[in-house]
């Protein structure tokens, strides 16, 4: 098997803990590191949630490094009412037996990416994008030598969560959003248009927690702890599933559609910060970006439970 070569880039956040824990157990990714950035909760939780995940995955073998603690101009936003104060809802924090890396996430990105063979490394980026923009800052050769990079981030017919516009991840560092995508590196964005379409109901959440392994079982609380929030403060049944929509992209892509297109990142008006122009009248077969249109919501969550499984 051929095996993507992936880093992960995330703000852990309960989805993120889902997205950890798929990658984790799926044998069609290798992956390099997990980074972290502060978002959903500041860069100590991030980055402590990841170890956490890591260790409950037994995946010591990945190494953990922590990033940015606010974005490049901006002052820190959070999403603790989505996630909890600690970032992975109800679940009872503890500090994981292995340490964080060496050295900040931008370094890692720019070291693991600048050693291998161009092309070869795909990014997920998972949280705001302000790792991966001060890596393309450090190293200018990088967005040349990464591979896809695979974003959750971004809403055009859906509109935002945190504004009428714009979606939490980008609207959190847009500067840095607007970096990545002007950077020229090919960018593959599932924004809320798909992730909307990946909701996590009763009967697929019972699917994961039938597996019986602790990840599954970590799987289940983030997943109980979203549903709850979104039957409270959202008003809908089920919580969209965001941060494994790339993953799951990188694992089966036949689960999603997508379309080739230009984004651009606002980073002007304080009205509409963090909206992503999507332009679709580009040329097909020279376009750089493509964002996800639609996405298989039940095989998404199949795929988590069948890898869940596997590794059980
Ligand atoms: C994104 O924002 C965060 O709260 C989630 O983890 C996800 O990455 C959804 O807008
Ligand atoms: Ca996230």
């Amino acid at each position: 098997m051929n095996r993507q070569s992936l880093i992960i880039d995330c703000d852990p956040g309960v989805d993120d803990a889902v997205a950890l824990m798929l990658a984790f157990a799926a044998p069609a990714l290798e992956l390099l590191a997990v980074t972290t950035v502060a978002g959903n909760v500041p860069g100590r939780l991030t980055q402590r949630n990841a170890r956490m995940m890591r260790q409950i995955a037994g995946r010591e073998d990945v190494p953990v490094f922590g990033g940015a603690e606010r974005p490049m101009k901006r002052p820190p936003a959070g999403a603790g009412e989505f996630h909890g104060p600690e970032g992975l809802g109800d679940l009872e924090p503890f500090e994981p037996a292995a340490i964080v890396g060496d050295g900040p996430a931008a370094n890692a990105i720019v070291d693991l990416v600048m050693r291998r063979p161009e092309g070869s490394v795909a990014v997920a980026v998972l949280g705001p994008m302000t790792n991966l923009a001060l890596a393309m800052r450090r190293e200018p050769r990088l967005a040349e030598r990464l591979g896809p990079v695979v974003v959750m981030g971004g809403a055009r017919s859906e509109g935002g969560n945190i504004t009428a516009s714009a979606e939490f991840n980008i609207w959190a560092d847009p500067d840095a959003a607007a970096v990545v995508f002007g950077s020229g590196c090919s960018v593959v964005a599932f924004g809320l248009d798909v992730t909307h379409q990946v909701r996590a109901t009763e009967p697929r959440i019972e699917a994961i927690e039938a597996v019986e392994s602790e990840p599954a079982r970590t799987a289940t609380a983030m997943l109980r702890f979203s549903q709850r929030v979104e039957r409270t403060v959202v008003g809908w049944q089920a919580a969209p599933l965001h941060d494994a929509c790339p993953i799951a992209w990188l694992m089966a892509p036949e689960l999603f559609e997508l379309k080739p297109c230009r984004i651009e990142v606002e980073t002007q008006s304080d009205l509409t910060r963090g909206h992503t122009a999507v332009e679709f009248r580009v040329d097909a077969a020279a376009a750089r970006h493509h964002w996800a249109v639609k996405a298989d919501g039940q095989g998404v969550f199949d795929l988590i439970a069948a890898t869940l499984g596997a590794a059980a």
